[in-house]
């Protein structure tokens, strides 16, 4: 038996004590204030919707709030994500449903469910974005829209990849121990490319500026593209 340690236990914890309110608003950018909104996702009536590395779900609850879409599937892989969501926004079922799984096996066993599938510096980020982005199209329906946010360089300022290649990234064990995950920060020709590559039409990169500067600032690439009929 595999045993995968959870390198995603602190993430948002401290903010998860203090702060248990559907968010007003939907950021795409790093800094998670201003900038674009959940207009680019389109009219999300009726739709169905699949947060992919949805983390606490403040995105998915905020759309499951005040939009009025027929479902949306937070999907995160870390225990300790899920387990925050559901404290946190479990009574939104069943408009909003928190899913524990890998991006990856989710959508495998979903061809052809979503409208809409969204990453704000999720999975996504996280993936090997030639195994995520084939079946992220798979689990479209035709015309269905991909759209997420990912860093458009590293922070700290060193430049996006030229290939398709994962850096190791700081992070923490549980107990705290300081180890490393994979994470892929590529330039914009590449994500059209492996797009492109996976099924994908009408590819849109924007790269947003941070709304404020700061030694954790960042600028964001913003990426729309919908799935070949
Ligand atoms: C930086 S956090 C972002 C969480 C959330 N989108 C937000 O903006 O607060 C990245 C999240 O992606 C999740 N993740 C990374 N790779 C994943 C995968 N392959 N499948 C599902 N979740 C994944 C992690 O567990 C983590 O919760």
């Amino acid at each position: 038996m595999t045993i995968t340690t959870d390198l995603w236990h602190h993430f948002g914890r401290t903010r998860a004590e203090r702060d248990r309110t559907v968010p007003r608003a939907f950021h795409w950018l790093w800094s998670q204030e201003g900038g674009p909104g959940s207009e680019i996702l389109g009219d999300l009536t009726g739709k169905v919707i699949g947060d992919l590395g949805a983390g606490a779900a403040r995105q998915a609850a905020h759309l499951a709030t005040h939009q009025a879409p027929a479902r949306v599937d937070a999907v995160d892989a870390s225990p300790a994500q899920h387990a925050m969501a559901t404290d946190l926004f479990g009574h939104l079922a069943p408009r909003l449903r928190i899913v524990r799984s890998d991006a990856v096996k989710h959508l495998r066993t979903t061809a052809g469910t979503y409208d809409v599938l969204y990453s704000v510096f999720g999975a996504v980020d996280f993936t090997d974005p030639r195994e995520l982005l084939p079946v992220v199209a798979a689990g479209l329906r035709p015309g269905g829209l991909l759209a997420f946010s990912t860093l458009a360089h590293y922070l700290g300022g060193a430049p996006a990849e030229s290939d398709v290649v994962p850096a190791d990234i700081p992070a923490k064990t549980p107990d705290g121990e300081a180890t490393t995950m994979r994470r892929w920060v590529l330039q914009e020709h590449l994500w059209t490319k492996v797009l492109d590559e996976s099924g994908f039409t009408q590819i849109d990169v924007n790269v947003l500026p941070p709304a404020v500067e700061g030694p954790r600032s960042a600028a964001t690439l913003l990426v729309t593209a919908v799935c070949q009929a």
